[in-house]
């Protein structure tokens, strides 16, 4: 019989959203004033996304984007392949990438390299989780949910081979199992 790869909670869902609405504040109180573009990555980021904007305080649009990373030598993505690109332009508009959780950081490197292209006014990331002991790349994170140790974790969006996105807390995953 097949394991259940689901383990134990790792952050409940009232944790999570308690720190979403200080996210929400932070952002409101650094975009105050300024033509604000929240930016989610598909589809990992759908219910932070939902959580966040309705803490977020101040007028501001949002879009999202799906990307694909082609998986290079030693597993490393060398290239971004866009799967849905934005609805609206981001000229001269302040971005910030909304984003599940960042490991080494190659996909969003390399897109934000990319969107630089666009010329907005400036580009910064929030992600609820980040797993910075595995960053290669160095990013423009402002915002930051929770750092976490090398483990898998699904729910609140994130999954293991699709499932277990609808989860309202987070769970470690057995990845083994
Ligand atoms: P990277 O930063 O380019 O290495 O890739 C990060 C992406 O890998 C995230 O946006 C997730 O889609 C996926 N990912 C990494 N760690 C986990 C995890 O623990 N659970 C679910 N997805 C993960
Ligand atoms: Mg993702």
């Amino acid at each position: 019989m097949k394991k259940d790869p689901l383990g134990e909670v790792y952050l409940s869902a009232e944790q999570i959203q308690d720190r979403v609405k200080e996210l929400g504040k932070m952002i409101s109180a650094t975009y105050q004033d300024k033509e604000l573009v929240l930016l989610g990555i598909l589809k990992g980021s759908f219910v932070f996304m939902a959580d966040l904007v309705r803490n977020i305080k101040i007028p501001h649009s949002l879009d999202f984007m799906a990307i694909s990373s082609y998986e290079g030598v030693g597993g490393s993505p060398e290239a971004v392949k866009i799967l849905k690109d934005l609805d609206e332009s981001i000229t001269g508009k302040h971005v910030v990438i909304v984003e599940d959780i960042i490991d080494t950081g190659l996909t969003l490197g390399y897109l934000i390299r990319h969107l630089e292209a666009r010329n907005p006014a400036s580009i910064n990331v929030c992600t609820l989780l980040d797993r910075s002991i595995r960053r290669i790349v160095p990013l423009p994170i402002s915002f930051t949910g929770f750092d976490i140790p090398d483990v898998f974790v699904v729910g609140y969006g994130m999954d293991y081979r699709q499932l277990y996105r609808n989860l309202p807390s987070l769970y470690l995953c057995d990845v083994t199992a």
